[in-house]
This record gives structure tokens, sequence and C-alpha cells, in this order.
């Protein structure tokens, strides 16, 4: 598939519903090899991403959240804690393979290089395990989550 011509920008407060819109539709559509369509588990998924907790993660000092434009349209988010976390990291499905989820992460590791942190930690999905280690992240432990979905934490040295 292309790549498609997209630019990356700091999330601001007018991002909340588009991003969290966004960030609901790539779990709902795209990780069907975590929940298989089973609406319980893709209800447990996005308990927590609503709009209170986007801005929340967008205006909180100290949390970094990055969209991915194409155009006037968000095609990704991506979020990075204080402490090394990949905390979000979405691809809208249209605009899927593409290059929007290397890009985002790229500029969040730059950024946790920035803060002089040493790694970068993530819990990646079962769809994206593949894609985080191509990326060179590796997985030290699968868990089930409270949904009963593999959850595998994975790390990369900066
Ligand atoms: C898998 C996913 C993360 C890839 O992101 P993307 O923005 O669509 O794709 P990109 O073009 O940035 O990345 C392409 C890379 O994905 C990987 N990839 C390709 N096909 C894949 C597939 N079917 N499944 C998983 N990874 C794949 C490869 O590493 C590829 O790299 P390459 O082009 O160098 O071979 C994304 O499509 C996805 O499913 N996201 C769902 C949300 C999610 O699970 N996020 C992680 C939360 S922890």
């Amino acid at each position: 598939m292309s790549q498609a011509s997209i630019s990356i920008r700091p999330a601001q407060e007018d991002d909340v519903a588009a991003a969290c819109a966004l960030v609901r539709r790539s779990i709902a559509e795209l990780c069907t090899a975590d929940h298989h369509n089973m609406r319980a588990v893709v209800d447990g998924l996005l308990i927590n991403k609503t709009q209170d907790n986007m801005k929340a993660w967008i205006t909180t000092p100290g949390s970094f959240v990055y969209v991915a434009e194409a155009g006037p349209v968000l095609a990704g988010v991506g979020g990075l804690t204080g402490d090394g976390e990949i905390s979000l990291l979405y691809v809208a499905p249209d605009f899927r393979f593409q290059g929007v989820s290397k890009a985002l992460l790229a500029t969040l590791e730059d950024k946790a290089r920035s803060l002089g942190l040493p790694n970068c930690a993530l819990v990646s999905t079962d769809t994206a395990q593949r894609f985080f280690e191509a990326r060179g992240y590796a997985g030290y432990d699968t868990d089930e989550d409270d949904f009963g979905m593999d959850a595998t934490s994975m790390t990369k040295a900066l």
C-alpha cells in the first residue's frame, strides 16, 4: 500500500473528540485478532477510551499526545507518558499500512530521547505485536488482562 502524505503535531484540546473517535474505531475495527468481535471484550477495551480521559492525556503536563494528519483528516494518535510508556498508538482504519503508526512511533521515541529516557515500554495487542517487533521492541511477559485478552509487555532501548 502506498504511504500517505502525513504530518505529525502535538495534539491540542480541540482534537479531543476526533482523537477519541479515532482510537475507538481503531480498536473496534482493527484489533479483531484480540477481541474477535466479542462485544463484551470490545466494550472492555473501550472503557477508558473516553473523551474525558483523552482530554486529560492531551492536556496534563508531562503527558505527550501527538496526532498524525493527512491534510485536514486525522489519521492517527500516539501517546507517551513522562516515564517512557507508549500509552497510545492508533491508526484510523482508512489509513492502515500507509506509514502512520511508524511515523507516530518514531516521533514518540524521539520525544522520549529528548527527555533523556533510556527505554520505551508498552503493552502490545496481539494485532500490533509483529509491528513492534519489527521496530526493535522485545516482549518479556504475556499476561491475560481483565478482559481475557493477551497483553504482551515489550521494551526497547533507545
Ligand atoms: C498493525 C498496525 C499497528 C500497523 O500500523 P499502520 O499505521 O497500519 O502501519 P505502518 O505502515 O505504520 O506500519 C507497517 C508495518 O506494520 C507491520 N505489519 C505489516 N502487516 C502487518 C499485519 N498484517 N499485522 C501486523 N503488523 C503488520 C510491519 O512491521 C510493517 O512494516 P514494514 O512496512 O516495514 O514491513 C496497525 O495497522 C493496527 O492494526 N493498529 C491497531 C491498533 C493497535 O493495536 N495499536 C497498538 C496498541 S498497543
